[in-house]
Order: C-alpha cells, then structure tokens, then sequence
C-alpha cells in the first residue's frame, strides 16, 4: 500500500492509472477507522475488482465543523488506521494535511465553497448550519484529485450520501457512487469513531437509537398506531426522555429521495434521528 500526503501526487498518480485503464474507489474518511469503515474498503474492492485501485482517504475536515464543535478534540489514530486499510487491501492512502487541501494561493486564503441547497436544509443542515458546505467541498475538491470511477460511502450518514450524489450529478463528475450499509455493534448502536467519546455509565443506553428505529419500524409494518409523524414522534420521545443521560436533538421522517420532512408516513419512508448523551452527538437512520 502507497501513503500520498501530496495532492499533486495523488492526482498524477491517479491520472497515471486512469491513463491505463484502471477503475478506482475512493472511500472518503475522517480517519479514527472502525468496522464500518472497513466495510467500505471491501466494497470499494468489489466495486473495481482485484485489478482496480482502492483509495482511502483520511482528512479532518475543519470546513464541516462549526466553531463551538469537537475539531480540537476528534480521536485520531494514524497508526491503527494504517494498519487497517493494509490488511483491508486498500491500493493507497491519501494523507494531506490541511493545506494541500485549504491552500493560500498568491497570499489568498482558500475561497471557493460548494453548496447544496435543497437536500441540505433538513435534519443534519438544520442542527449543522455549515456543515454541508465543508462535506460539499472537501469530496469535491477529493473527487478531483482522486478521479475515481466509484465513491463508496455509508448509509450510516443517509443524507450526507443523498447530497454527494446530488453534487455528482449536478456538477457532472464522472463518478458512481455506492453506498454501503451501516455497520453496527451487537447491541445495535451503529458504529462511529465518536463513540469512543461515550463514558462507561452512557454507553449501555447509546442503542436507544436503534430501539427507537425499531419501535418505528415495527409500528410502521404492523399498522396498528396512526401513522402519523407527530404521534410516532411523540412515543419516540417519551422513550428518549426516559433514557438516563440522552437528550433529544431531532427525529424526522422523510422521503428518501427528498429528505422533505412528512406528517404521513409510508413504508418507503425513512426516520433519522439524533441524540446527544452530554457532549457527544449520535446520529442514525434506517428504512421503515
Ligand atoms: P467519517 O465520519 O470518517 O465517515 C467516513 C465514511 O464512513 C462515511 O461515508 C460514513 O457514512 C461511513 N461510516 C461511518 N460509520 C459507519 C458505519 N457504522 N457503517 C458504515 N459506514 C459508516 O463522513 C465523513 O467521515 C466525512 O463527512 C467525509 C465524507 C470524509 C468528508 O469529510
């Protein structure tokens, strides 16, 4: 496995392989790597087969975190991220540091951002104002350095995986993207590099997501509660409040194509949800 910090040598590396031939994956990471990233290096595999190029990128983005969120404090772990993306069979690593990717360019700070404008204003827009912005514009700035045919990325950040298609297809880069399902622990919480943030006392309660999907889902399927969203959200709530330490930031039901909030639910429809337990935000989602 190649490690790149250069994004010029990335690209050209990138070109290279193009030039003969090759498909290559990107997976777009935070770093901190868990099981569900490790999931997405196997599909990124299958998606190119044994003679593509598999592309891991691990780059902590600042653009998507608001001042008051955890960008000092996010786990990093170079070391155990190395060796997992090696024995995953990654091709090659890509390592910038921020100004390979946020360059001054004659003495002029990095200036162009990418927004979504539509998929971006519900749930994760709503409670992350800039946060959109910073995902929009890192995988497009990755998408060019990267050139690859395929983006793998996971179901676990639903409306975060709707937007990049949406920027594909609007921006036209010639990219398919794949999206991969979450990966969660045997208790049902999905797995994140931000659990390591939960305290022993919070961490048995953490599936409260993963109940409230089910409960969703289960009353969805069988029919006997009015579907609408503000009785179901109502039931979801109450099991939130009853949880020690958990704290409501949202819950939505919405059209997967859209992620338009809805009153009436169908079983095409999703729920997302986020639940902050003290300083630690989780966020899931899952199909009704
Ligand atoms: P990060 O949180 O590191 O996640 C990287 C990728 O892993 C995302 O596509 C995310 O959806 C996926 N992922 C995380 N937990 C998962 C799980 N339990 N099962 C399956 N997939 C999972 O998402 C980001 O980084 C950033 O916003 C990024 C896209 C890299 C842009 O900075």
């Amino acid at each position: 496995m190649r490690t790149l910090a250069r994004a010029a040598s990335m690209q050209s590396q990138a070109l290279s392989w193009r030039r003969s031939g090759h498909k290559i994956a990107l997976v777009p990471t935070m770093g901190s790597l868990h099981a569900g990233h490790a999931s997405l290096i196997t599909r990124a595999r299958k998606a190119v087969g044994p003679k593509g190029q598999v592309v891991v990128s691990i780059f902590i983005n600042p653009t998507q975190f608001s001042p008051t969120e955890d960008l000092a404090s996010y786990p990093r772990s170079e070391r155990s991220d190395i060796t997992l993306c090696k024995r995953r069979g990654a091709n090659a690593l890509f390592l910038p540091r921020l100004d390979e990717i946020y360059p001054d360019t004659n003495n002029v700070p990095f200036s162009t951002y990418v927004t979504e404008e539509r998929l971006s204003q519900s749930m994760e827009g709503q409670s992350r104002p800039i946060h959109f912005r910073g995902v929009a514009t890192v995988v497009s700035i990755l998408l060019n350095i990267v050139q690859p045919t395929h983006a793998v990325f996971g179901e676990k950040d639903f409306q975060q995986a709707t937007i990049v298609r949406k920027l594909i297809r609007d921006l036209k880069f010639p990219t398919r993207l794949v999206v991969s399902p979450t990966i969660r622990e045997p208790d049902g919480l999905a797995m994140s590099s931000r659990n390591t943030y939960l305290t022993r006392r919070q961490r048995p309660h953490a599936n409260i997501l993963w109940r409230c999907i089910n409960t969703a889902r289960k009353a969805v399927r069988s029919r006997t509660t009015a579907l609408t969203a503000p009785m179901l959200k109502r039931k979801l709530t109450r099991m939130i409040e009853s949880t020690p330490e958990a704290e409501l930031d949202y819950i939505e039901f919405f059209n997967p194509n859209t992620l338009i909030p809805l009153r009436r639910i169908q079983r095409s429809d999703r729920i997302a949800l986020a639940v902050r337990f003290g300083k630690t935000r989780l966020i899931d989602n899952g199909k009704l």
